[in-house]
């Protein structure tokens, strides 16, 4: 098969993990899509899938060894250089923290060090060593120096846990392979605050009044504009236990006067904010310091009164800042988008009816309209971060044309 001017090239680098009889599933699917793959692997790995394997896979030599081609003898540095980019997967606790420290004792240590080209990298670990302090650690400096980390998955693990850990799958490797080989730069240089989640308003030590909110659609968001090229995202979130992708500031609040009070303080500077939050619309008019006890007659009333509206107020001061908010309806979606539009004036709603199956709290779906001055625009039904790219694509237009 001949070679074709344009074809990209990655290395596929594969480190000693259960999960690296994935790799070759995903330098298959890497090559469908008309890529050379060349693979580098590390001698543990080999413990895992033979190199012959994927030698027959790519018709390429499997690289090693720091020493092993004596026509090359500095096989780490053409290996750094030729490909357009390089793909750690699986990628184990030690690769992840060699790359973060620098260390370079092997063949693939040293490539990943040399190269100046994108890298990826996809995890794959026991829970516990995911967790860890030091990994953690170590995926945030990787991820500030530009690396992409995709996954891991939740789901059963080697160690017969099911927990968060696992690599993600081989086809949403390959699609943020072919994604950072053609970056999406919608959100380049853009800095952007998203609220997410409930909040809970204190009745006592005891009880809140809250809603069902899972702060999915906010995860979305956050995660999305890392794709998309953002320089900072900041993730305001409400009393949730969704999870939070690595590189996405977070800001845990627990009521609406909190997270008025963040999203101010930390949206001041921000291109874009969503406010994707179900903010409680009331609490309590005072909070008790004890339990309230029933028999006592203490609950039979609870005065209320309105939370601030975030979205309103951030709306009403925005300045350069484009400003997003949600309208979840049960009836008369349209117009109470539109009313909520100019009520809040911000810049555009996404409008979504929380009765439907496909839409709404808790669900990984959402069929929305986008609704701005200029008119009303229905959005088929979309996962939850097809959305999110979606809603951001249509922020950052509104952004450009603002900032001419
Ligand atoms: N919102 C907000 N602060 C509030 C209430 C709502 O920022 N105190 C924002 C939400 O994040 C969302 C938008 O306002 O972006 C609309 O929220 P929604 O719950 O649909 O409407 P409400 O403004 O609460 O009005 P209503 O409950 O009467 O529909």
């Amino acid at each position: 098969m001949g070679e074709r001017d344009d074809q990209k090239t990655v290395l596929v680098c594969v480190t000693g993990c259960i999960a690296a009889y994935k790799s070759c599933e995903i330098v298959r699917l890497l090559q469908k899509q008309g890529i050379r793959v060349k693979v580098l692997m590390t001698e543990h790995a080999t413990q895992f899938v033979g190199p012959t394997t994927f030698r027959a896979l790519t018709h390429e030599k499997v690289a090693i060894d720091l020493f092993d081609d004596p026509t090359d003898p500095i096989h780490h540095i053409s290996l750094a250089q030729e490909p357009d980019l390089v793909l750690v997967a699986p990628a184990t606790a030690n690769v992840i923290a060699k790359m973060a420290h620098g260390i370079a004792d092997d063949l693939m240590s040293t490539t990943l060090l040399a190269t100046e080209k994108p890298v990826l990298v996809a995890p794959a670990m026991n829970a516990g060593m995911w967790r860890a302090e030091a990994t953690r650690e170590n995926v945030e400096t990787l991820r500030r120096r530009g690396v992409t980390i995709v996954g891991p998955g939740s789901g059963y693990l080697a160690c017969g846990d099911v927990d968060t850990g696992r690599l993600a799958d081989p086809e949403d490797i390959v699609a943020a392979t072919l994604a950072a080989l053609e970056p999406d730069t919608t959100l380049a240089n853009m800095s952007v605050l998203i609220t997410a989640g409930p909040t809970f308003e204190p009745i006592d030590p005891v009880r809140f009044i809250g809603n069902r909110s899972s702060g999915k659609m906010g995860a979305a968001l956050a995660e999305t504009a890392l794709k998309l090229g953002a320089r900072s995202v900041t993730l305001v979130l409400g009393p949730s236990s969704v999870e939070v992708p690595v590189g996405v500031q977070v800001q845990r609040v627990e009521t609406a006067a909190d997270m008025l009070e963040a999203t101010e303080r930390e949206g001041a500077t921000a291109d874009i904010i969503v406010c994707a939050a179900a903010v409680a619309d009331y609490r309590p008019r005072s909070v008790a310091d004890c339990k309230i006890k029933k028999a006592a007659g203490g609950l039979d009333a609870i005065e209320l009164v309105e939370t601030t509206d975030i979205l309103g107020t951030i709306s009403n001061k925005k300045g350069e800042r484009t400003v997003i908010g949600f309208a979840a309806e049960t009836n008369d979606l349209l117009d109470h988008a539109q009313a909520k539009l100019s009520s809040k004036g911000c810049d555009a709603i996404v409008a979504n009816d929380v009765t439907r199956d496909d839409s709404g709290f808790g669900t990984d779906t959402n069929k929305a309209w986008w609704v701005t001055a200029n008119g009303t625009e229905e959005l088929p039904t979309l996962s939850k971060a097809e959305l999110a790219r979606e809603i951001w694509r249509r922020a950052a237009q509104i952004h450009g044309c603002s900032q001419d």
